[in-house]
């Protein structure tokens, strides 16, 4: 799959990320182990090895401090609008960045009608949410706090004089935007920690970069079953995501004749967008059932089975690259074991201490 070139190329950077990466942590939080990597070369951020640089919007450059404060932001329940959820809330570590429900509760007990998507190198996408509505991390992370998620809407102007009055963060907010605390610069702070929310920490990935005993045969064998059906068509890659819109048939309502949320049609108006929806990444797929955008499945190995006879036949705009496979339940639990392999052994429980004055 890699050359030996490559492959020795592939070693290096994460030699050299893994230092990059420790050098920064020293500079801001000293010996924090469940930290994020920091941007070491804020120019040239590439924090996930043999992968692209990110591209990181003009107006809002990344430093160790904005990352820091955004961090903080993300783990503060003050910002919601009921006072009782933080971003964190609903994209636990434990459960794979999401929260383990089939569709998440926002701020004053709302239900959404989506399930909370795992969040693994998000930064590297270029559209959010499941149908993709979102350009920017920053205008993602401002519509989940004022939207539904966090219901900050109506208490805006009271939130942000909460945040921006504890002198800790006042001093954070100068330093790092030359200013007090706004309803804009707090998405930014939140969208440039998010760019650090940096997935490549698994046992696949050791095994990519030379350490055959990184991974079960199961696992390996799992992988040639994931390229031979098909499945790396749309998963494929570092990221386990093309980052872009298809219908696999999920949540078609066959009473009303149609799907019961429209998906990527609802952004594009297009009608061939009906019922597509965002290719999730399945780094920690193990973790962040129930899955599919409305939730509908809670067991991993019925999804997968799902995929792999090609999802539900006959229906309008089903994506031709699902593919329809016979495969021996040896296959499937191979596939299985693949997926296992994608586990993230990265933490992210531990939130920063907060700010109290
Ligand atoms: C109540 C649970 C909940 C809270 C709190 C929450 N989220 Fe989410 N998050 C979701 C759900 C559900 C979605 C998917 C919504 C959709 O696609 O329409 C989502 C989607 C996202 C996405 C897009 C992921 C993708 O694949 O495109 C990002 C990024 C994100 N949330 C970050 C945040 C940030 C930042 C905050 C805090 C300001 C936050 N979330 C608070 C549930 C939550
Ligand atoms: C045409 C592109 C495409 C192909 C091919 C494809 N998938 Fe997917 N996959 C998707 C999309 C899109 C979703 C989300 C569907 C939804 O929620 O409506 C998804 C969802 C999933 C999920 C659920 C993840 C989550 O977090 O909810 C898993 C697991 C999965 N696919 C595995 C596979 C496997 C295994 C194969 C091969 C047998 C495969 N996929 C083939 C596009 C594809």
């Amino acid at each position: 799959m890699y050359s030996l070139r490559s492959m020795a190329c592939l070693v290096g950077s994460l030699l050299l990320c893994f230092f990059a990466v420790s050098c920064s942590w020293m500079r801001v939080e000293g010996s924090d182990s469940a930290l994020p990597p920091l941007p070491a070369d804020a120019e040239d951020y590439a924090p996930l090895a043999g992968f692209d640089a990110m591209l990181i919007p003009a107006d809002n450059p990344m430093t160790a401090e904005k990352v820091a404060l955004g961090r903080q932001l993300y783990y503060d329940s003050r910002l919601s609008g009921d006072g009782e959820l933080s971003c964190y809330s609903c994209h636990l570590s434990d459960k794979g960045l999401s929260d383990g429900r089939p569709t998440a509760i926002g701020a004053f007990g709302k239900k959404l009608s989506r399930n909370a998507p795992s969040l693994w190198n998000i930064g590297f996408h270029w559209a959010y949410y499941w149908d993709g509505r979102a350009s920017s991390l920053e205008k993602q992370a401002a519509a989940a706090w004022f939207g539904g998620n966090m219901g900050a809407k109506d208490r805006a102007d009271e939130i942000v004089a909460v945040i921006g009055g504890l002198e800790g963060y006042d001093r954070q907010f100068q330093e790092v935007f030359g200013a007090s605390a706004t309803a804009e610069n707090i998405p930014m702070a939140l969208a440039a920690y998010m760019r650090t929310i940096i997935g490549g920490n698994t046992a696949f990935d050791r095994w990519q970069a030379g350490d055959a005993s990184a991974v079960t045969d199961a696992a390996k064998r799992g992988y040639e079953v994931f390229t031979a059906a098909g499945c790396a068509e749309c998963h494929g890659g570092v990221l386990f995501t093309d980052m872009t819109f298809h219908t696999v048939g999920v949540g078609w309502d066959p009473n009303q004749g149609t799907y019961a949320d429209p998906g990527r049609f609802k952004v594009t108006g297009v009608e061939k967008d009906k019922g597509a929806f965002k290719t999730p990444s399945l780094r920690d797929v193990t973790d962040s059932g129930p899955y599919f955008h409305d939730g509908s499945i809670s067991s991993l190995e019925m999804v997968v089975r799902f995929m792999a006879i090609g999802g539900v036949p006959g229906l309008p705009n089903a994506d031709p690259k699902v593919k329809r496979n016979r495969l021996s339940d040896g296959e499937i639990n191979d596939l299985m074991a693949f997926l296992k392999s994608l586990d993230e052994e990265t933490n992210l429980s531990q939130a920063p201490e907060r700010i109290s004055r």
